[in-house]
């Protein structure tokens, strides 16, 4: 694999609407971040995300974007974006954007244009179509529920596309015209000093044509629009394009997030001048997901989780670098999603956290997963903001499910669990606002909070550290970056256990995912313990004696 700089780096993602309040607005800013630069280095970070924070109505909290290239006043200036690339810079840190083209906001003013006159220029840039008797053109379902039409504003027979909410009317990639603009637009942030891109959504930029019906799955009529995005075939020369004509010119690093690629087409993703530098594995995070909505989700065991990511890092091989996660800004918290309940302490983070540090890939923290921080409890469906917990607590109570019984299902899965704010202290607020945070901190924040964690030498946060340390390490870093991933007794149930090894060092990690004691078979001999969650190391004839929850990263023979 031919070796690139951000190989052995550690990456973060930011949502700026709940990591640091700088003004008491009670919104997340870029002043916020800048102030908080020298905690991200501190923790070993070398490349920062951040979540949308340009001009947008904040339907869908910014992945509906209203002005490409202006910074919404409630995030900050132009100004302060510049500042903090500077700033970053400085610190060796690159920052990457999100880049939401897929769709835009229906208040983008190409969207306003394409009102005015559907048949125009800007009609072009989006899916525009004649309605006769009111029969939709087909039955797809938008990520968000309903149908994936809208009508037209100021038309009674014309409709538009969206796949996700109304808000976010669809991009036509097919028109060249169009694409041209998004390249413009790249280049210029990335002409600006920008240092990459996460590609929202990106997927779904080729639609299967013609548009057609698919089989209903729910008694709505309508299909999952995933049915459709099976279909489309040739979205490599999009993404050819916009690679060419973009990343490639400016070296920028960029991620994907890509959902159901066809196996065939990794290569093509990630692999040597591939459209991204890398992709998300989301093997673990579509598990157990279901059409018929939240309600028909099954839940994830350690055994479940080590077959997802096992089975992506066999797939992937040397063929490109993925991207490594427990979380993100969609999802909810890691350790109250992947961990069993009774593992849910800090022996149990810790031991996850170094179950998918260690894979082959590049790392990436999501803000707060540093300190172990969980999901939130939701008492009404008032309280909640995201728009698809929302749609699937309807879904859940038209399938028969409880108010109670729905709102566990938030609990469980719903995107606001990510994106409350981040816990800096045990002060009101957890020191994230001195105004009213936008959206309820958990209340877990008196005790859990990075300000104890920091004085606490066995704290989540230290052994996070320890882990983005270890990766960049002279002793042991080659052997974690570049080598060889290969299971260990895959078949021990509640064992996830793997080595990583080149011709220099054999490193092999071994975690217990149970609250009883248990010995993992081990016949070769240990020369070094390299990591420990716990205190404890104990060493039988036959192997080791795992604690509940332990994780271990040993050198040996
Ligand atoms: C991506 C984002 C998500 C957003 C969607 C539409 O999945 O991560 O937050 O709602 O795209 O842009
Ligand atoms: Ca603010």
């Amino acid at each position: 694999m031919k070796k690139e700089w951000w190989h052995n780096k550690t990456a973060y993602q930011i949502y700026p609407k709940s990591f640091m309040d700088s003004n008491g607005d009670g919104i997340g800013d870029l002043n916020g971040i800048i102030g908080r630069l020298d905690y991200l280095k501190d923790l070993g970070v070398d490349i920062i995300w951040l979540s949308p924070i340009y001009v947008s109505p904040l339907a869908d909290q910014g992945y509906d974007i209203a002005d490409y290239r202006a910074i919404d006043p409630r995030f900050g200036t132009m100004e302060d974006m510049d500042r903090l690339l500077k700033e970053a810079h400085k610190r060796d840190i690159r920052i990457l954007m999100d880049l939401v083209v897929n769709h835009c906001s229906d208040e983008h003013e190409w969207f306003k244009k394409a009102c005015e006159d559907p048949d125009g220029r800007y009609g072009k840039f989006f899916y525009i179509r004649d309605v006769k008797d009111g029969k939709l053109p087909t039955n797809w379902r938008s990520y968000f529920g309903g149908p994936v039409w809208e009508k037209l504003p100021g038309h009674e027979d014309k409709y538009y596309l969206h796949v996700f909410h109304k808000k976010q009317p669809d991009l036509n990639w097919e028109n060249p015209d169009l694409r041209e603009e998004i390249y413009k637009m790249v280049n210029w942030w990335l002409d600006k000093g920008l240092d990459g891109f996460r590609l929202d959504a990106i997927i779904n930029i080729k639609k299967a044509i013609p548009f057609k019906d698919y089989e209903p799955d729910r008694d709505d009529g309508l299909c999952a629009i995933t049915k459709m995005l099976e279909e489309a075939r040739g979205i490599g020369e999009f993404l050819g394009e916009l690679r060419d004509r973009t990343f490639k010119i400016h070296d920028s690093f960029t991620v994907g997030e890509v959902f159901n690629e066809k196996p065939e087409e990794l290569p093509d993703f990630i692999g040597e001048n591939g459209y991204f530098s890398s992709m998300y594995d989301f093997s673990a995070t579509v598990f157990g997901q279901s059409n018929a909505g939240w309600q028909d989700y099954t839940d994830i065991t350690p055994d479940d989780y080590k077959r997802c990511i096992f089975g992506t890092q066999k797939k992937v091989s040397d063929v490109g670098f993925i991207s490594n996660i427990i979380e993100n800004h969609d999802e909810p918290r890691g350790v109250s999603h992947y961990l069993p309940e009774d593992g849910r302490n800090n022996d149990g983070k810790k031991m996850l956290a170094t179950v998918y540090f260690l894979l082959k890939g590049l790392p990436w923290i999501y803000q707060g997963q540093e300190i172990g921080m969980e999901n939130i409890p939701v008492s009404s469906i008032d309280e909640v903001d995201d728009i698809s917990s929302i749609d699937a607590y309807k879904v859940a109570r038209d399938a028969g499910k409880s108010d109670k019984e729905a709102l566990k299902l938030i609990e469980k899965y719903g995107r606001d669990n990510a994106r409350t704010p981040f816990q800096w202290d045990g002060t009101e607020n957890a020191g994230f606002t001195t105004g009213k945070p936008w959206l309820r901190t958990n209340p877990n924040y008196t005790v859990l909070n990075l300000e104890t964690q920091k004085e606490d030498a066995d704290s989540v946060y230290n052994h996070y550290k320890k882990l983005i340390s270890l990766r960049k390490s002279e002793e042991y870093g080659n052997t974690l970056v570049y080598g060889e991933f290969e299971p260990y007794l895959e078949e021990m149930e509640d064992v996830i256990a793997y080595y990583r090894k080149d011709s220099s060092k054999k490193l092999l990690i071994l975690s217990n995912f149970r609250a009883q004691e248990r010995t993992i078979p081990l016949s070769v001999r240990v020369k070094k313990v390299v990591l420990n969650n716990i205190t404890d190391y104990v060493r039988s004839s036959e192997g080791v004696v795992m604690r509940p929850w332990q994780a271990v990263v040993l050198e040996v023979e």
